[in-house]
């Protein structure tokens, strides 16, 4: 009998359907479900919507397939990417600063999942009552440190379970019984909450165009939405595109992930407006939407309890298949480039990251008072900086990479390779180099003068 080599060879994905479930899995999280509905409330209706869309399609989209690019040439995660590329050159480093980020939105990211994850089991077991308060409820929920910290917990275990089986066998397999769940689940909702009376009201918010919403914020919070919804900014997709085989296709790949994720977020503000405006209650905003208007939504629909708990588990699916791809990231560097098995690693990042969820979750608790620039709490501070600085900064070091250090001919060539019909051409090469450095640029400045200025 052969024994096997000594040095394990990569694993790949079984199937194109993998890789595009599993990337989509990436992209589709609290981004699209909880932040993506309120942000476009929020920002103008359809105006913010054509923005956001538009800054898919010539930021986000280019961005992403050049992650995929560099993942799939170096057959690497980020830190030993760059390396591979640009050997003997400090590129490396916007690798480390990716893999540092995916530690510091994983370990927040897995507190907000944990919420989640509660409030499925509270739907399962005793439904939501409606002479509840549920801001009150809310309240009480994030201010017992303990709870937060089992569910947290809880959430960190499913994560390590599923990326220690690998790439097939965990995150591959994991989803494809994942996504599909979800989409059944999400079009279940979608069918309950526009066929409630007064669902026209919810729609009309969601998408009336305000022309003269578009300002310099609606254009910053349209750009930051669209980089932390496709996961781009941090080496995940590196990381997903290194685990293709080198002849698997890049731009068709991107586009069915891109867009999948892109119709997520838009049917999610299909299945939560219309019932919000149904039952005559606030579209408010942010967690406050999710975790304290539409309990009250469930309390008053019949049926609600079942109904609120597929909407929970949805949420915490979605959190979940993003939530590993934070993982793996940071996984692949250990395995990679320090030669630690996988489970060992696995084990080693989740009990960190585990850790550095702590303090946001005591921000909510024991250091209610602590505040960073006088406005974000603990939470919210790892979260300005994950989202304000580090992701704007990450793309826009892949970016100069490609255009100006990879060189654009190269990389356009390598992103053609295996392509069929769908491929790239000199537009893809202008953006990169040019448009997509200028915008984000712009981006990382304004939203330091509009954090520390507070310009409006
Ligand atoms: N895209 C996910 C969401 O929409 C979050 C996420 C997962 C992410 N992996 C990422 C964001 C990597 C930035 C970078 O919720």
């Amino acid at each position: 009998m052969k024994r096997f080599n000594a040095v394990r060879k990569r694993e790949h994905w079984s199937s194109r359907t993998g890789f595009i479930l599993a990337a989509a899995g990436s992209a589709v999280g609290l981004g699209n479900i909880w932040r993506f509905p309120f942000v476009t409330g929020e920002n103008g209706g359809a105006i913010f919507l054509v923005v956001y869309l538009a800054m898919i399609v010539f930021i986000g989209y280019p961005l992403f397939i050049n992650e995929m690019a560099i993942g799939r040439l170096s057959q690497k995660d980020p830190v030993g990417a760059f390396r591979a590329l640009a050997p003997g050159t400090p590129w490396w480093l916007a690798g480390g600063l990716g893999v540092f980020t995916g530690f510091l939105i994983l370990s927040y990211y897995s507190v907000v999942a944990g919420w989640s994850l509660a409030y499925t089991w509270r739907a399962m077991l005793v439904g939501f009552s409606e002479a509840s308060d549920f801001s009150a409820e809310f309240g009480a929920h994030i201010s017992s440190a303990p709870v937060l910290l089992m569910w947290h917990g809880i959430f960190m275990v499913l994560c390590m379970g599923i990326i220690s089986l690998g790439i097939k066998r965990g995150i591959e397999r994991w989803s494809e019984i994942l996504m599909p769940l979800l989409f059944l689940l999400m079009i279940l909702l979608i069918i309950r909450s526009i066929t409630l009376d007064g669902a026209w009201d919810g729609i009309r918010y969601f998408l009336r165009p305000e022309i003269g919403r578009i300002s310099p914020r609606m254009l910053l919070n349209a750009v930051a939405q669209s980089f932390f919804t496709l996961s781009i900014g941090m080496g995940a997709i590196i990381t997903y595109g290194s685990y293709l085989k080198r002849e698997d296709e890049i731009p068709g790949n991107a586009a069915w992930v891109v867009g999948m994720d892109t119709v997520i977020a838009i049917l999610s503000g299909f299945m939560i407006f219309p019932a919000v405006f149904s039952f005559g209650l606030e579209p408010g905003s942010g967690a406050g939407l999710t975790f304290m208007t539409l309990p009250n939504v469930f309390a008053m629909m019949p049926f609600g309890r079942f109904f609120g708990f597929s909407f929970f588990l949805l949420l915490s699916i979605a959190a979940l298949t993003s939530a590993i791809s934070l993982l793996e990231t940071v996984t692949a560097y250990l395995v990679d480039e320090k030669g630690v098995r996988r489970g060992w690693a696995v084990v080693a990042l989740g009990t960190l990251i585990f850790l550095a969820g702590i303090p946001p979750i005591l921000g909510y608790s024991a250091w209610t008072g602590w505040r960073f620039l006088g406005q974000f709490d603990v939470l919210d501070t790892y979260d300005w900086f994950a989202n304000s600085l580090f992701l704007p900064l990450g793309a826009l070091a892949a970016a100069v990479f490609t255009g100006y250090a990879w060189h654009i001919r190269n990389a356009a060539a390598e992103v053609n390779k295996g392509a069929g019909r769908l491929r790239v051409g000199a537009w893809w090469g202008v953006l990169i180099r040019y448009v997509i450095p200028a915008v984000v640029a712009v981006i990382i400045i304004a939203g330091l003068i509009d954090t520390f200025w507070k310009v409006k």
